[in-house]
């Protein structure tokens, strides 16, 4: 795996995340690093091809990230997309100015047939193809481009407004292209990466999951040696896998710690103990720690929705600290860390932004010599791919997110042990339901959650005066944006017959038809 690997190096784009997938997708291992990687790095790590990302900047700014020019004397091959293109321009001698007009969004595109690149693009059939060229679309997204393409260079793709939307010195192998190919946007985009990844730097395209999976509880092994090593298991996919991978590289040495702050959903922390607990078929030590009481506590009276998520947190770490002190020792701290977490936060400084993303905010002051991350150049469904291979079963890897603050940001205003009752049984009925409904699968995420609104009801001959439920289900695919999923009537129908009638407490049920946006996917 380590001689048939792509460096991505990322100088800031919006679609750096994309790139790296697109490269895996086509069976070759890629690793995503900051721009300024040193050349000596980048001779270790001994890739086979090297991509350069997109950022916002303009190249000629003074302050901008540049290519070392050594980069082109390693006899990798490198592809330059958007302003990774316009690096290398810049780098080489080639001009790049404020384009007259801005390109952005899809884009009409000429590609030479002859270049290596677009072997086997044919082209829009609808749009007319110039003599030596196909037209093709393209996603654009700048307002920078290349007017002049360093020497030795040949121009291989034009827009009307790009002279030079891509170019090619066949002899270097170095490639640039000024529009986006990892975009879905880009017709046979993803074909262009594939064939410089596989013919141009001539990976073998056989890595598949379980490759990354030997290697790492490889890499685990030796950094570990036999340090003892802690890990904060939430029962989440993430954080599941991360710990069955550390078992399976350092059994006993690894301790994992789980919380249970009382904001869990029903029977969560029995399932989680069933899982990696002392019965369950994983080499590790687990350590259940009741804290209940200590957080609803801490919770008492509070109805802001921040100040909860910080006292949640907060209070997670304590409870973790303690812990860790009492095991002792502890050199290693593993968290299941993903891609997208390091992105929220820049990717240069990723190690500290773990440190502080995953569990609500590690401190820094508990004292690690060093945190292991397995998972953190992968996605969620990447995640999920690697927990199959660890054997995790599949109702684990493929459970829904579930937030670090728990029903603590489903229960909108304070938080009662009375009203984690009441949600967390409305929650099991739902899920129920909607299994039995065979749409499990299908909904991205779905939860009940509790208002803070009481309201006036009927039963038997009695007024009531109860809570109102709230029922969420939506369809995303990125979390970022959702869509409310439309349920057959005849389940919400049967989930509002069953919670009114088996939960005490409520006497109303809603149905939350709000996107996101405006809406968020939790109520807080
Ligand atoms: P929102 O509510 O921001 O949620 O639309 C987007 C996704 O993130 C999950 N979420 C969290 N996950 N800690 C987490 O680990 C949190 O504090 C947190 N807040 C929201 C949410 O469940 C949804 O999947």
């Amino acid at each position: 795996m380590k001689n048939d690997m792509i460096i991505v190096l990322d100088f800031g784009g919006q679609y750096n995340q994309l790139i790296a997938r697109r490269v895996r997708e086509c069976g070759v291992y890629c690793e995503v690093y900051p721009y300024s990687l040193p050349i000596e790095d980048i001779k270790r790590k001994n890739p086979r091809g090297i991509i350069l990302t997109g950022g916002p900047n303009s190249i000629y700014d003074e302050k901008s990230p540049k290519c070392d020019r050594e980069l082109f004397s390693l006899n990798i091959p490198v592809l330059g997309l958007c302003y990774g293109a316009q690096a290398i321009t810049h780098c080489l001698g080639g001009k790049v100015e404020s384009a007259p007009a801005s390109e952005y969004g899809k884009t009409e595109v000429e590609l030479l047939k002859d270049s290596a690149l677009f072997k086997d693009i044919a082209g829009e059939e609808s749009l007319k193809a110039e003599s030596g060229y196909v037209k093709n679309i393209c996603w654009m997204s700048h307002t920078d481009y290349i007017v002049e393409a360093p020497e030795g260079f040949e121009v291989i793709a034009k827009t009307p407004i790009c002279p030079v939307a891509a170019m090619q010195c066949e002899e270097k192998n170095i490639y640039a292209i000024q529009f986006h190919p990892e975009v879905m946007h880009t017709r046979d985009g993803e074909k262009m990466l594939r064939t410089f990844v596989l013919d141009i730097c001539k990976c073998e395209g056989t890595w598949q999951m379980d490759a990354f999976v030997e290697e790492k509880i490889t890499q685990i092994k030796e950094t570990v040696g036999d340090g003892k090593v802690l890990c904060a298991l939430s029962g989440g996919v993430d954080s599941s896998v991360c710990a069955v991978m550390l078992s399976k590289a350092v059994g006993k040495q690894l301790t994992c710690v789980f919380v249970d702050h009382g904001l869990l959903r029903k029977n969560e922390a029995e399932e989680v103990e069933g899982v990696f607990g002392a019965n369950g078929p994983y080499d590790l030590n687990f350590i259940k720690i009741d804290a209940q009481q200590r957080f609803y506590d801490k919770l008492a009276g509070v109805t802001e929705p921040e100040q909860k998520r910080k006292i949640i947190g907060e209070e997670f770490i304590r409870v973790f600290e303690e812990e860790a002190k009492k095991i002792g020792a502890v050199d290693f701290l593993a968290q299941g860390t993903i891609y997208p977490d390091i992105i929220e936060s820049g990717l240069e400084d990723s190690a500290v932004i773990k440190s502080h993303h995953n569990v609500g905010g590690l401190p820094d002051y508990v004292d690690f010599k060093e945190i292991i991350e397995p998972l953190r150049m992968l996605f969620k469904d990447e995640v999920r791919k690697a927990g199959l291979e660890l054997g995790i079963p599949e109702h684990l890897v493929y459970r829904q997110p579930f937030p670090g603050p728990g029903l603590g940001i489903r229960i909108v205003g304070d938080v009662t042990a009375e009203k984690v009752k009441i949600v967390q049984e409305a929650d099991a009925i739902y899920r129920e339901e909607v299994a039995l409904a065979g749409l499990d699968k299908s909904i991205s995420q779905y939860f009940a959650a509790l208002t803070n609104m009481r309201s006036v009801g009927v039963m038997g001959d009695f007024r009531t005066y109860d809570y109102a439920v709230v029922l969420r289900a939506i369809t995303t695919t990125d979390f970022m944006t959702a869509e409310a999923s439309q349920l057959p009537w005849e389940l919400l129908s049967k989930v509002t017959t069953r919670i009114v009638n088996e939960v005490n407490g409520v006497s109303r049920v809603m149905y939350d038809c709000t996107g996101k946006p405006p809406a968020t996917i939790e109520m807080e």
